[in-house]
């Protein structure tokens, strides 16, 4: 039968998952992983803890591996991230403001020169806003204000101007004032003529906290300004244990998901969160929460892999 990735593009989309180095020893999980799914994302190995643990110092061994892995699997990767408030080495907070820019420039400058021509998309700035749709404070926003994201973008288009260039936020799947925000920044984007080619909706849910209102309007906003959008980390997680009521919710949100996607020309694609309830960041993050993913912790497709192989059109 064919892969969900083949299901995918067969309606001109990807389909892909996030994973991490240290799951790739683990042959079952990678042979899954290079065969069912067309695109990857590192979940941790580009970010700036580990690519730029100290100022000037750059490791890129763990990125690469994953670059390795996706060049040996014909998959494309998202690039994952330049910016964020989060796994950031100490060191960027401890900067005076004065020299952050510059070093937020020059890390930039480095890890997607360093990815040009492997990594595909980046994930340049990740989560700048508040849920209430204020930016988020963070060492780059007290430097400079939200002028930092317009910085970025260019400076990433400078070390790679061929990566489709994307910002990504958590909260931003319907309509609501954060996703507002970010439908507000992006037109100001656009305006002043910053490079920016998409906008990354990470598609965590919770079956508890309902779907998102108006997911198909708000990816179509999006997509009127002339910006992809793709879901870049999808997962619907259930409070333990799951009984069938959740698992039936669960299947309907992931369904739905891959429908908003489908129907709006400009959504390019889903990734989830890491494929197997094995690998998923679920459980640490929220305990008592998981069964979020498509394949159980034995690597089993679960029922829900099935709903959303009929959701991209079956065989
Ligand atoms: O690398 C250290 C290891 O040396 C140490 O022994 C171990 C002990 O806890 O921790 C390891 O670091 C962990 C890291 O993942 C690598 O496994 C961190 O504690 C852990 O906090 C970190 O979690 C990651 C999380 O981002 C951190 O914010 C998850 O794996 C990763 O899936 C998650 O991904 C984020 C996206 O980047 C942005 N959107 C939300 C998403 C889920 O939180």
């Amino acid at each position: 039968q064919s892969t969900l990735h083949e299901l995918a593009s067969a309606q001109g989309r990807f389909f892909g998952s996030a994973t991490d180095n240290s799951e790739l020893p683990d042959a079952a999980y990678a042979a899954l992983l290079g065969t069912e799914f067309g695109q990857i994302t590192p979940a941790n190995s580009m970010k700036w803890d580990a690519t730029e643990p100290q100022q000037g110092v750059f490791t890129f061994g763990q990125g690469d591996a994953i670059t390795d892995f996706a060049q040996a699997h014909g998959q494309s990767v998202r690039g994952h991230t330049l910016v964020w408030h989060s796994q950031l080495p100490g060191w960027v907070a401890a900067l005076p403001p004065a020299q952050v820019e510059a070093a937020m420039k020059n890390h930039i400058t480095e890890v997607a020169g360093h990815y040009r021509g492997t990594v595909d998309a980046w994930d340049v700035v990740n989560e700048p806003f508040n849920e209430d749709g204020t930016f988020r404070t963070s060492p780059f926003h007290t430097a400079t204000g939200s002028d930092y994201i317009a910085t970025a973008l260019r400076a990433a288009h400078a070390a790679d101007p061929d990566a489709e260039l994307y910002l990504n936020d958590y909260n931003i799947d319907g309509l609501g004032a954060k996703s507002d925000a970010m439908y507000r920044l992006a037109s100001e984007l656009i305006a002043d003529g910053v490079p920016l080619d998409g906008i990354g909706i990470q598609g965590h849910l919770a079956v508890q906290y309902g779907f998102p209102g108006g997911m198909q309007q708000n990816l179509q906003r999006f997509a009127d300004l002339g910006l992809d959008v793709a879901f870049t980390e999808l997962d619907v997680r259930i409070p333990l244990p799951a009984d069938a009521a959740e698992l039936a919710t669960q299947t309907s949100y992931y369904q739905r998901v891959v429908e908003a996607c489908l129907a709006v020309e400009r959504c390019v694609g889903i990734t989830v969160w890491d494929y197997t309830d094995k690998y998923s960041w679920v459980p640490a993050a929220f305990p008592g929460q998981g069964a979020a993913t498509l394949y159980d912790e034995n690597l089993r497709p679960k029922p829900v892999y099935d709903a959303v192989r009929e959701a991209l059109g079956h065989d």
